[in-house]
């Protein structure tokens, strides 16, 4: 009977008519594989045998859209013949990444207005905009809020921000974003749309579990986040899969970038996140580390199956369909083991800290305030050195978490390999650094400092300033170059690629609303999407003319550098102007621009460390709390994590309460 369900469900497979979950629901199922399949390998700083490929398709058409980028930025620039050698040559053409910071709905909606002002579909993006520079672009990361604009861009077969802005000009049904009530109530006042909403994402959950698979909040956020992301799809891609997007045309034909979002590891036992945490990339192709703590990739597709070491423990049978692609969304944005840490600090009505402490610390038991990815895709791994520590792989679970909340709030640690081969990386921040929730430079300080500590081996980033530096010389106030002159870094492992940081800031709206702001009217949508446009353009264009000529001097400066080549005489100026050219100025800046203090919970991946320069010096708490709890549970993991979903079942009103308690929060 088992044997006849793999085989039907092989059959559908095979057939291709469908290759989203098996189930076509949130349940993953098994199917057939190969008797001597592997699902996992080792990393060694190379690209899977998938990427590559991929790349041989992309790569001609992200060349011929940069090359007519770079024509149109620098059009009244004096020419240079080295530009058109640089193109004419596949081994010479410049490559760029665009990283995406957190920040939640604000990250989303500013780093989306940034990304349109880089998308020729964008309207006025060809005109007063770097329209273009998105299209010649060969990577595209985003964090926590940023992976939620990422990811519904790519996985909505590479939409543009301009079509989700005509749906909501237009009002249009089954509208992307659509943020005007939080996803505690999607239905506003109709509270039976919001009740059929959450029976219908609890009864996704518990579906999982009854199947024998380990749930966590993460199911539950994921879920509910969903409907906003994929609304034109049954109850939000409920069965839809990450790696469905191997069979988009779009994909597959290299016309977009390639995605990927970001999460923090965190090691078994531990509730503590800093710069040690290994951390985590998801593509269309497979998940994993780069980091010395993993240096292994396992294929997205397949999770769930129990593993040793990267074999089925099961011969010829794995599962399919665990890779939700609202599970993965939300496993880069699990804010919630912060709520644990820093609750006592906070100031709530009584009765609701007392529920979410219960119900917060009732999971962390079974550590269920995390995204538990079991079996673990790693178990056993024998690739991790033997000086690095092996509680990962030793683990019957996978515990990530927000990729924010080591403090590296923009994903950089995967477009900085050298195996990626980039010239130039976008660095969008959209952080909440200061007490006025505008970046100051501390995701970027947390990069330098990592390539320094235990993660370091392999890594190599610019140099930067500290956060008052970032402050008092307005770093943060306007994109500005980090790592201009390659002769300077030969310190570092390797030549890193030039850093393009374009910060959050003050134009036609007030880009910097709280992280925790669930519900957004069409107008404030509107206009964080706008001042972000302008946050990337330096306001249209209109503060600095030559901007768009200084990003294409940007792009290509490594490679003249490298080629010894002359690039257009303009761009001296352009690096005076956008290069921080290695000034310090750390005196002590006002309250406003004050980094803000530790009692914001999540935001607070921006505020938790401490000021110290060393890539140590960010822990906040001790792990002892976890351990100490987990004594007074008597029950086994499996009856525990069974009443667990039943209290989900239940207890929606709790659920609620958290969820309202982050809303209000701030
Ligand atoms: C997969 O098959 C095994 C039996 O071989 C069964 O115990 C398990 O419940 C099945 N898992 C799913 C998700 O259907
Ligand atoms: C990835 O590469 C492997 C080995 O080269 C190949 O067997 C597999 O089919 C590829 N997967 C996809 C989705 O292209
Ligand atoms: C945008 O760029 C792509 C790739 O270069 C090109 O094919 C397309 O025609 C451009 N679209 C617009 C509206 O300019
Ligand atoms: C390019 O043109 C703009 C106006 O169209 C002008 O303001 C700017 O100075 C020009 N730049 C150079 C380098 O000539
Ligand atoms: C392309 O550039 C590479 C690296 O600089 C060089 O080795 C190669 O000879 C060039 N090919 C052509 C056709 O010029
Ligand atoms: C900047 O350009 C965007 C996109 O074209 C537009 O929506 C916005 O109104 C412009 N801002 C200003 C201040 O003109
Ligand atoms: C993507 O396009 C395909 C083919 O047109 C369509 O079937 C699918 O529903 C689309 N996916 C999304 C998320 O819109
Ligand atoms: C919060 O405070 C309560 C009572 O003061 C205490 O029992 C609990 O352990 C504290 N929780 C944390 C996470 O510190
Ligand atoms: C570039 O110039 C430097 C010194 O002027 C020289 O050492 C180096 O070999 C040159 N590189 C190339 C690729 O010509
Ligand atoms: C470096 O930048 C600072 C401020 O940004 C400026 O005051 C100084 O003149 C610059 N130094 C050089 C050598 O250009
Ligand atoms: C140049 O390198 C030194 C370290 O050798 C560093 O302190 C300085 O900040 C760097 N300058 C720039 C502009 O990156
Ligand atoms: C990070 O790891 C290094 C090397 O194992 C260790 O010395 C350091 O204390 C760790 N830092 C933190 C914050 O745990």
């Amino acid at each position: 009977m088992v044997q006849v369900n793999y085989l039907v469900v092989a059959a559908v497979l095979a057939a291709g008519a469908d290759a989203w979950s098996p189930t076509n629901s949130y349940v993953p199922a098994n199917v057939t594989c190969d008797d001597d399949i592997k699902l996992i390998r080792e990393a060694s700083k190379t690209l899977s045998d998938n990427e590559t490929s991929w790349l041989q398709k992309r790569d001609p058409i992200a060349a011929e859209a940069l090359q007519s980028f770079i024509h149109r930025a620098m059009s009244n620039f004096s020419s240079s013949s080295f530009v058109e050698t640089l193109f004419a040559n596949s081994s010479t053409v410049p490559k760029v990444g665009i990283a995406a910071s957190g920040g939640g709905y604000r990250a989303m909606l500013s780093g989306a207005g940034m990304i349109a002002a880089m998308d020729n579909r964008t309207d006025g993006a060809n005109e007063h905009g770097l329209g273009g520079l998105l299209q010649g672009s060969t990577y595209l990361a985003g964090l926590s809020g940023g992976n939620w604009l990422t990811g519904t861009l790519a996985w909505n077969n590479w939409t543009s921000v301009q079509d989700i802005l005509n749906m909501a000009y237009n009002e249009s049904d089954n509208e992307i974003w659509d943020l005007d009530h939080s996803i505690v109530t999607p239905g506003g006042i109709n509270i039976f749309k919001t009740g059929s909403r959450w029976d219908h994402i609890s009864d996704a959950v518990q579906a999982k579990q009854d199947a024998g698979f380990n749930i966590s909040l993460a199911d539950v956020w994921g879920r509910a986040l969903a409907y906003n992301f994929f609304p034109s799809l049954y109850r939000g891609g409920v069965g839809y899969t990450w790696s469905t997007l191997r069979d988009a045309d779009v994909f597959k034909n290299g016309e977009m970038p390639f995605p990927i979002s970001v999460a923090d590891g965190r090691y078994p036992g531990t509730t503590v996140i800093n710069l040690n945490a290994t951390v985590f990339e998801f593509n269309p192709f497979e998940m994993g580390s780069w980091d010395p703590t993993l240096n292994s990739f396992a294929d997205v597709k397949y999770l769930g199956t129990n593993v040793s070491n990267g074999s089925p423990v099961n011969k010829g049978k794995c599962i399919a369909g665990y890779d939700n692609t609202g599970f993965i969304m939300g496993t880069s944005s699990t804010l919630f083991n912060q709520f644990l840490l820093q609750l006592n600090t906070t100031s709530l009505p009584k009765f609701i800290q007392k529920l979410a402490t219960h119900y917060l610390t009732d999971l962390s038991e079974d550590s269920n305030d995390i995204a538990i990815y079991a079996p673990n895709p790693f178990r056993d791994a024998s690739t991790i050195a033997s000086n690095y520590s092996q509680s990962i792989v030793e683990s019957e679970y996978l515990f990530l978490v927000d990729g924010g909340e080591d403090l590296e709030n923009i994903p950089l640690v995967p477009l900085i390999q050298k195996q990626r081969d980039l010239d130039v990386v976008f660095a969008l921040d959209n952080s909440a650094d200061t007490n006025s929730s505008w970046p100051d430079g501390t995701s970027l300080v947390a990069t330098y400092q990592r390539q320094f500590g235990l993660q370091g081996n392999g890594m190599a980033f610019p140099y930067v300033p500290d956060q008052n530096t970032f402050i008092n010389l307005g770093l943060n106030k306007k994109p500005t170059f980090f790592g201009c002159d390659a002769r300077n870094m030969t310190d570092l492992e390797y030549v890193p690629p030039l850093i393009v940081y374009i910060p959050n800031s003050l134009h036609s709206y007030q880009g910097n609303q709280s992280t925790f702001k669930l519900s957004y009217s069409t107008k404030e949508r509107i206009g964080v999407i706008q001042n972000g446009f302008e946050s990337a353009t330096r306001g249209n264009l209109t503060d600095d003319s030559d901007f768009l000529g200084c990003v294409g001097c940007a792009i290509l400066r490594r490679k003249q550098q490298s080629l010894n080549a002359t690039l257009p005489s303009e761009c001296d100026q352009c690096f005076t102007n956008y290069c921080w050219n290695g000034t310090i100025a750390n005196a002590a800046v006002n309250a406003s621009d004050a980094r803000a203090s530790t009692t914001a919970i999540l935001a607070a991946s921006a505020a938790s460390g401490s000021e110290s320069d060393s890539a140590s010096g960010s822990a906040t708490a001790t792990s002892s709390g976890s351990s100490a709890s987990s004594t007074h549970t008597t029950k086994t993991k499996s009856t525990k994590s069974k009443n667990g979903a039943e209290m989900l079942n239940a207890q929606n009103i709790g659920l609620f309460s958290i969820f309202a308690f982050v809303m209000n929060f701030l």
